[in-house]
């Protein structure tokens, strides 16, 4: 049985001190949900540590992740932060390759790969995210575009690995715009998305939970969640809200 899961991805929001009120609010709210939906919350790097504690000390249900990580394990690499130590805090996934990470940071499918490799040999899960541009779907190559961010970067992984990742399509006009992609366009993506890992993956494309990002909240997730092959959220900024947020993981 795939997992369901929402993740909330809280950018480069909040101080400490809000970030904490932030998870104790969400952990409240999300306490006697039952076990079915993974809830993954991925603070900023400078929160992890104290945060990962918190979560610790309180039993919580929540799952922490970093939003991104260094290409290499240790070295000389000034102001990256090694995947080995967020395993080592307690971090159990991370997002890798988010379009603000692609389009503002130059990352490209061959790091994006580095990365993931390293992120599962710590003994994490890679949220691995893909999605189309604007002017990409207006050219009807969102399922070129897509295509090729699995086929370069998934399909050198072997069939143990490729089961512990998660997929997250995020439309990339939908990111922070307000504007949601449709639940067909999603199904319709998503059923494309689960075909490309199944061409390469038969006996494991199944698994494999794919989440949708890109303006998710309370008012249309549970449409979302809906469709056979959409398998829950990655969440920006309605993962701000512990209200919103928690509304969200309820709409399965
Ligand atoms: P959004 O962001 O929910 O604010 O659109 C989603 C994301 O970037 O992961």
């Amino acid at each position: 049985m795939r997992k369901r899961v929402v993740a909330g991805n809280w950018k480069m929001n909040t101080n400490i001190e809000e970030g904490l009120l932030l998870v104790n609010e969400i952990n409240n709210l999300v306490k006697d949900l039952s076990e079915q939906t993974r809830v993954i919350i991925a603070p900023p790097f400078t929160h992890l540590a104290t945060i990962s504690s918190l979560l610790k000390s309180e039993k919580s249900r929540i799952s922490l992740a970093a939003q991104n990580c260094a290409d290499h394990e240790s070295g000389a690499y000034t102001g990256e932060v090694s995947p080995n130590t967020l395993s080592d805090i307690g971090c159990k996934y991370v997002i890798i390759g988010h379009s603000e990470r692609r389009e503002y940071y130059n990352e490209t499918n061959e790091m994006l790969f580095k990365k993931i490799e390293l992120v599962l040999k710590a003994g994490m899960s890679p949220i691995y995210c893909i999605g189309e541009r604007l002017q990409e779907r207006e050219q009807s190559r969102h399922f070129d575009v897509v295509s090729s961010q699995i086929k370069e970067v998934l399909y050198n992984l072997n069939e143990a690995d490729i089961e512990r990742v998660i997929i997250a399509y995020e439309p990339v006009w939908a990111i922070g715009t307000g504007k949601t992609a449709s639940s067909d366009q999603a199904e319709e993506m998503h059923e494309f998305i689960r075909g490309v890992v199944a061409d390469k993956f038969p006996s494991c494309a199944d698994n494999i939970s794919i989440l949708y990002g890109g303006s998710c909240k309370p008012s249309n997730a549970q449409e979302l969640f809906a469709r056979k092959n959409v398998d829950g959220g990655l969440i920006g900024g309605a993962s701000l809200s512990a209200v919103d947020f928690a509304a969200i993981i309820k709409s399965f």
